[in-house]
C-alpha cells in the first residue's frame, strides 16, 4: 500500500494559539451502557451469537501469532507493491466485510469508519487530524481483501500484543497462548524476552494486523500525519496497554504523550460503534476535502511468503477515560 502525500496547509485550529500547544480536552462524548447488542462493550465472556465464534477467532490469532511469523509478514507486507487506489475507493472495499473479532459490531467497516470520525468530529472540531485518523485508522483491514492477500481474520483483526516477550495475562482469552510455540520458548516467555526495558515500543514487534500494516503504509509513504496520529494508527488495538495498562515498562516517554491522545480516540473508536446510521454521501465531501489536503492514495503490496496463512486448515470464518486531559496538541500534518 503506498500513499501519496503533498504537503496539506491545514489551519491551526480555532481557538488554539500556535505559541500555545497545550490543550485542555474535554469532549463531552457521553457512552452508551451497552452495544448493538445490549450486552456491555468487549465483554467476551456473556453468552451471545458471537461468543463462540470470537473465542475460536482469538484461538487461532493466540496460537499462530508468533515471533517468526510477525517478522515474515512484516518483510512481506513492507515492500508494498501491489494495487493503487483512492482512499475512499478503499473505503468502499472495506464496505463487504463484518470484522469476527468484535463482539460489539455487526456492521460494515464503512458505518464503523464514519461513526468514530464523526463522533469526533463532533467533540474536536478543530482537530481535523483527528478527524482524518478516525476515517482511515482500519484501512489495512483490506488484508482480508484477496487483492491484499486474503489473510484469514486472525491475521487481520482483534486485539494485538507484543511478541518476542511473554504474553501478558490481561490478553483477551489469554489461556490459548499455550498452543503458541513461543509459550515455551525461553527467548521469549520472560517479561521482556528479546527487549529491554524503556525502549520504546517502536522497537517492539506486535501481532500482525491491520494497525501494524496501515502504520507501515503510512510511514512508508511519509505521511504528514503528526506522531499522535500514527501511534493512534499502530497502537489501537492494543487493548492490553491502553486499556489494561500491561506492557508499560516497555514504552519511552513519547509513547507515553501519545498514549493521552490514543485514550482519546480510543473512547470514539469503541463507543461511537451503535445502530446509529451515518449519511454517507452527507458526510462525504468533508472527508473527500480532508483527504485531498493530504493527497494519500493507496497502493498495495505484494504478498507471497504467506501461503500457509491460506491453508485451509488454518483459515477460520473468521477506562475508565480522563473526561479532562492536559496534554500537547500535535502540530497538525505538517
Ligand atoms: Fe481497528
Ligand atoms: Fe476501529
Amino acid at each position: 500500500m503506498t500513499i501519496i502525500i503533498n504537503q496539506p496547509q491545514i489551519e491551526e485550529a480555532k481557538g488554539v494559539s500556535s505559541d500555545s500547544k497545550e490543550l485542555l480536552l474535554d469532549g463531552g462524548f457521553v457512552m452508551p451502557d451497552t452495544n448493538a447488542f445490549g450486552h456491555t462493550f468487549r465483554d467476551y465472556d456473556v453468552e451471545s451469537a458471537r461468543q463462540k465464534s470470537v473465542e475460536e477467532f482469538y484461538r487461532m490469532n493466540h496460537v499462530h501469532q508468533t515471533y517468526d511469523f510477525v517478522k515474515r509478514m512484516r518483510e512481506d507486507y513492507g515492500k508494498l507493491d501491489r494495487v493503487a487506489m483512492t482512499v475512499w475507493e478503499c473505503i468502499e472495499l472495506l464496505n463487504e466485510f463484518v470484522d469476527e473479532s468484535d463482539p460489539d459490531l455487526d456492521e460494515p467497516q464503512i458505518e464503523h469508519l464514519l461513526q468514530t470520525a464523526e463522533a469526533i468530529r463532533k467533540d474536536y472540531p478543530d482537530e481535523d487530524w483527528l478527524h482524518l485518523t478516525g476515517l482511515i485508522h482500519d484501512l489495512g483491514k483490506v488484508l482480508l481483501h484477496h487483492k491484499f492477500g486474503q489473510l484469514p481474520q486472525w491475521a487481520v483483526v482483534g486485539d494485538t500484543f507484543p511478541v518476542g516477550c511473554a504474553f501478558d495475562e490481561c490478553n483477551v482469552h489469554h489461556k490459548h497462548f499455550k498452543g503458541n510455540s513461543d509459550y515455551l520458548n525461553a527467548k521469549y516467555n520472560t517479561k521482556l524476552g528479546v527487549y529491554s526495558e524503556g525502549c520504546g515500543l517502536e522497537n517492539v514487534l506486535m501481532s500482525w494486523g491491520h494497525d501494524d500494516y496501515m502504520y507501515l503504509v503510512a510511514k512508508e509513504n511519509k505521511t504528514t500525519l503528526p506522531s499522535a496520529g500514527l501511534f493512534i494508527i499502530r497502537y489501537h488495538s492494543f487493548y492490553p496497554l491502553h486499556k489494561h495498562g500491561a506492557y508499560q515498562y516497555l514504552m519511552n516517554e513519547q509513547d507515553k504523550e501519545n498514549m493521552k491522545w490514543l485514550h482519546v480516540f480510543n473512547k470514539y473508536d469503541l463507543y461511537s460503534k451503535s445502530k446509529v446510521r451515518i449519511d454517507v454521501e452527507k458526510v462525504k465531501p468533508y472527508y473527500l476535502s480532508l483527504i485531498e489536503k493530504v493527497c494519500i492514495s493507496i497502493q498495495l503490496l505484494k504478498s507471497t511468503s504467506c501461503e500457509f496463512v491460506n491453508d485451509p486448515k488454518c483459515s477460520i470464518d473468521v477506562s475508565v477515560l480522563p473526561r479532562k486531559a492536559e496534554m500537547v496538541r500535535p502540530s497538525s500534518f505538517t
